[in-house]
């Protein structure tokens, strides 16, 4: 925004907003209020940016910045960030963050499977890269994987979607 040093996106979509994420935007945009800084940085509610699994999300422009799992307790540090301080590396989710790099690391060798993984082997696979059967559940949830029927057996197979491919860039 041409008016603006910081425009804040939190998104407030159904992922994000069942941990918390209207709790996070009403604070934040208070702690911007109560500073006085709010000609300065603007914060919205946005809608879904496609991280479900990962949130409650915070965007900043023009840092380009996307913070995730935020919780309140984290508004100080990233009050700090608004203000010219530094960047919440520990919160900061990126192409190249351990946390991405491990979930790309999944999809791929996942993707090698034409026809989907039955149930054991996707949770071995997931067990390899250091996830567990917990975290192929909030996949399925958010939309990276789902289960469809082979084309042979009709059997249940967990299948890579769009949405992750798209997001892992595979
Ligand atoms: S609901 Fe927030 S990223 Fe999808």
């Amino acid at each position: 925004m041409y008016w603006t040093k910081k425009h804040v996106l939190v998104c407030t979509a159904v992922h994000c907003n069942q941990k918390g994420a209207m709790d996070i935007a009403g604070r934040l945009r208070l702690a911007v209020l109560r500073k006085g800084l709010d000609s300065g940085i603007l914060v919205n509610n946005c809608g879904t940016i496609d991280l479900c699994d990962c949130g409650p999300n915070v965007v900043v422009y023009p840092d380009n910045v996307i913070y995730n799992g935020v919780t309140v307790k984290d508004i100080p540090e990233i009050m700090t960030h608004l203000e010219g301080g530094p960047v919440v590396e520990r919160l900061v989710l990126s192409a190249t963050s351990d946390a991405e790099l491990g979930r790309k690391g999944y999809y791929a060798e996942a993707l090698s499977n034409d026809g989907g993984l039955p149930a054991e082997a996707a949770d071995a696979l997931a067990s390899r890269h250091g996830f567990d059967d917990q975290w192929i559940g909030e996949q399925l949830r958010r939309g990276f994987m789902a289960r469809k029927p082979h084309a042979e057996s009709g059997e249940d197979r967990i299948q890579v979607t769009k949405k992750a491919r798209d997001r892992y860039s595979l």
